[in-house]
């Protein structure tokens, strides 16, 4: 994806505490992520995930998400788009991002909008995927990374990863030992992605190295 001597750039969009943004600005300031942080941008002024990125010098924006509840509305869609296209990303990178991106974002960002799902899509898609997966009795769930298309996580799949369910298991402590597999698996996908590593087929990702 990335042939060229410029760093490799990522936009950030998160709504909550940001453990993912943090593994991600980690791996990038160690050196295992090839890429840079171009902007952090959130839908809720308050997330944690912009203070975590302000500590780190990080361009990190509020941008007001306008009157609905689960996606943007016109407006807030053209400044989301408007804050990435300054930013001049490579990939938009969803980390807890809790609205559904669509029509005029998917098509300025086609094929370069990825996102983590706490589950193994395609089952408990939609919100609290732990506490799907805990409710339905599974034995094992997980983590998938994967593009974002017009669905609701249902795009091309990129990489996933199992977590067992263990007897006692409450949401909370599953939702614990998924976000540590969240955190080794985002910044690996994202670095084949910087990598060039990665390219997509239909449905399908084909890799030039497993991760
Ligand atoms: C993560 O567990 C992520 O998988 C989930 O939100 C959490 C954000 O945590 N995303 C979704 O449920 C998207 N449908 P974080 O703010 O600590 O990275």
């Amino acid at each position: 994806m990335n042939n060229s001597q410029r760093p490799f750039r990522l936009g950030i969009l998160g709504s909550g505490k940001g453990s993912n943004f943090v593994a991600i600005a980690d791996a990038c300031a160690a050196g295992v992520l090839p890429a840079t942080i171009a902007v952090v941008v959130s839908d809720v002024a308050t997330a944690p995930m912009l203070e975590r990125a302000r500590e780190r010098g990080l361009p990190a924006r509020f941008i007001a998400p306008g009157n609905f509840r689960t996606k943007l509305d016109e407006a807030a869609e053209t400044a989301y788009i408007k804050a990435l296209r300054e930013a001049e990303v490579d990939l938009v990178v969803l980390a807890g991002f809790m609205r559904i991106l669509k029509g005029e974002f998917l098509r300025e960002f086609a094929h370069r909008v990825v996102n983590i799902h706490p589950s193994l899509l395609p089952s408990f898609p939609g919100l609290e995927a732990w506490k799907q997966a805990l409710d339905y009795g599974v034995k094992y769930t997980g983590v998938t990374v994967h593009f974002v298309d017009q669905g609701v996580d249902t795009g091309p799949i990129l990489a996933q990863q199992t977590v067992p369910v263990l007897g006692g298991d409450t949401p909370a402590t599953l939702h614990a030992r998924i976000q540590e597999a969240e955190r080794t698996l985002y910044p690996a996908v994202l670095a084949a992605l910087a990598r060039g590593e990665v390219r997509v087929d239909g449905r399908q990702t084909i890799w030039r190295a497993p991760v």
